[in-house]
């Protein structure tokens, strides 16, 4: 989620590096900072806090400071570990200042580390997980390695999915990196070399790239690139071929952000999990200020959002009744506050909320903290407005979303309030231990599921071309099948304009079944939950009137598959989890009928990302 670029070689200059910054603050932009070695030996470090403002004041830096420039490391961060301050931003330093860190991912095992090396004397200036790489290859330099062999030896005692770069001021032209289910690519240019987390920071400065494979290390100096495995193996350089103009490059050469984002939902997933989990099996959820204390005495919760973030809060009211047996209600967030809710401070009020800035659900949380509640917000923005008022937050590590139809960021908010969900159940000794830890392997298990979903990418393109010319669409599911209905409505509805609509599957007869006929499309949420059979009646019941059936069903699941006219195949997971595999093939249709439509997915007309007004 945070952008990496460095660079050295004679034609190497700061300004690359500040205008690669410049290029990769989609991928975060809460901070951002440069570290150069320079002729004389030295290494130099700038760093500021807040965005725009901070790359603004590095570029100016760089008009000033370019002179004597060997190499640099440059960094725009989205904040995992450790809050938004100029001490947390990179490049990160070891004891000596000569040795210099840009770091992409998360160190999952990043506290023992720490503990470690604070105890073999290490002083550590940030909170932080990126500064323990710093200092374990001052560790290996110290007892003589070279850069490369002290990458590798660092690389194999981190744990999680993270790129790094690190530069020594004593060999002040040589960039030694290396990455492990995180993006990093090599460019070669005239008399310049770089390293960067995406190809974008370097396209028209480097001529020639190289892929970098997982565990690898790559000595990037003015005089070539050299890639090696973990034990020190040279290993061939493959050549990625580019043929992207800037503006495509930023979209990673996805079509549009809106596909771009549907398909980075592994990696929200994965990161939002990242580093959840301590090594006694017990969910630790670092930013959330409650006490556990706290925890025990809340007796009612209320979730509160907007649009897709009200449907994941939906699916979390399931999970928290099911695990925790607190009672929960939920609301839109415009009605809560106007609606004199009952609350006290044994009453958690939950906002879920990917900008931080929603009006709606902003008021509704001020309103229920001037209640007397304790306030949590689910967020994907570190420091927003809400995550700054809130007694707690959970941040969802989804990187920025630019489309402004939600899809990474549900997923996200999904996963983070489920671990929430499972949190509670832990600190209030609800669910069995061996449980918790069982649920979440099920999660850890959703990326390569969300994975195998997105690969009937094509087939669920046919299907939506298919549908150009249906005027009418309906969504019906049960219990967390329900929420999936109205996202997958909401989505078809924001960016193709046609009426859909979610229901509960079984309040179909109480009225909606009456504008069923053969002009409508009936998408059905049949998953093998203990409601399949009902959810499968319902189906039963439209398919009869006429209408055209899309279910969601689980591979291989030929019951299912004899009562649709399409089937958009779903992996099996644990029940409450299925929310983030099912709504999948529910984006991706949507996003199909949309382009297929001539829509502009990611500008949808009469919508904005972010709702700041009543
Ligand atoms: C739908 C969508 C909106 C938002 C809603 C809340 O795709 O994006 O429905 O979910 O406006 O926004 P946040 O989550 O920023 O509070």
């Amino acid at each position: 989620m945070c952008g990496i670029i460095a660079s050295t070689g004679e034609a190497a200059s700061l300004n690359d590096l500040v205008e690669g910054l410049a290029r990769l603050e989609y991928r975060g932009y809460d901070s951002a900072g440069v570290a150069v070695t320079r002729e004389d030996g030295t290494m130099d470090r700038i760093r500021a806090v807040d965005g725009t403002a901070s790359l603004k004041l590095l570029a100016e830096l760089a008009n000033d400071k370019s002179d004597g420039y060997i190499a640099g490391l440059g960094h725009t961060r989205w904040a995992t570990h450790g809050r938004v301050t100029t001490d947390n931003a990179h490049p990160h330093f070891d004891c000596t200042g000569g040795l210099g860190v840009v770091h992409n991912g998360i160190v999952e095992n990043f506290r023992e580390l720490k503990n470690e090396l604070e105890g073999s004397g290490h002083v550590f200036s940030s909170q932080t997980d990126t500064e323990v790489i710093a200092h374990l290859l001052e560790d290996y330099l110290k007892d003589g390695a070279i850069l490369k062999d002290a990458v590798a030896a660092s690389m194999s005692r981190l744990r999680g999915a993270m790129s790094f770069v690190a530069l020594d001021a004593n060999y002040p032209s040589v960039l030694v990196a290396t990455k492990r289910m995180a993006p990093l690519v090599v460019g070669s240019g005239s008399h310049v070399n770089f390293v960067a987390s995406d190809i974008p920071a370097i396209l028209g400065k480097a001529d020639t790239f190289y892929q970098v494979g997982d565990d690898q290390v790559v000595v990037v100096s003015p005089d070539g690139i050299s890639l090696s495995d973990l034990f020190g193996n040279p290993m061939e350089l493959a050549e990625i071929e580019v043929q992207w103009d800037l503006e495509a490059a930023a979209r990673g050469g996805f079509r549009d952000f809106m596909s771009k984002e549907i398909f980075e939902q592994p990696a929200a997933v994965r990161d939002t999990l990242l580093g959840r989990l301590n090594q006694e099996g017990e969910i630790v959820l670092d930013e959330m200020r409650l006490d556990p204390d706290e925890l025990r005495k809340i007796n009612k919760i209320f979730i509160v959002g907007c649009g897709t973030s009200y449907h994941a809060g939906m699916v979390a009211k399931y999970a928290i009744e099911h695990w925790t047996r607190i009672p929960v209600e939920l609301d839109i967030s415009s009605e809560f506050r106007y609606r004199d809710p009952v609350l006290d401070k044994e009453t958690l009020v939950i906002g879920v909320s990917q900008s931080g800035e929603t009006l709606d659900t902003m008021a509704a949380m001020s309103e229920a903290a001037k209640l007397g509640a304790k306030t949590l917000v689910v967020s994907n923005v570190m420091g927003s407005s809400m995550a700054r008022a809130a007694d707690a937050v959970l941040y969802t590590r989804a990187g920025p979303e630019i489309g402004v139809a939600a899809t990474k960021t549900h997923t996200a908010q999904i996963a983070a309030l489920l671990l929430m969900a499972l949190y509670l159940a832990q600190v209030r000794h609800s669910l069995d231990p061996h449980e918790v830890a069982r649920v979440f392997s099920d999660m850890v298990m959703l990326p390569e599921k969300i994975q195998k979903v997105l690969t009937s990418d094509a087939s669920i393109e046919e299907v939506a071309q298919a549908m150009v010319g249906v005027k009418r669409f309906y969504f019906i599911g049960r219990h967390v099948g329900y929420p999936v209905a109205l996202e997958g409505a909401l989505k078809l509805k924001e960016i193709s304009y046609l009426p859909a609509e979610g229901y509960p599957a079984g309040e179909l007869k109480h009225g909606p079944i009456a504008m069923i006929d053969a002009d409508a499309v009936v998408f059905g949420m049949a998953t093998r939950t203990r409601l399949w059979e009902k959810t499968i009646s319902n189906v039963e019941e439209v398919r009869v009137r006429g209408a055209q059936i899309i279910l969601v069903a689980n591979e291989g699941d030929s019951e299912s598959a004899a009562l649709g006219d399409a089937i958009f195949e779903v992996p099996e997971t644990h029940p409450l989890l299925a929310p983030v595999l099912d709504v999948i093939p529910l984006q991706l249709f949507a996003y199909h009928l949309a382009v297929s439509l001539g829509n502009d997915v990611d500008r949808p007309r009469n919508l904005a990302k972010t709702v700041t007004v009543e």
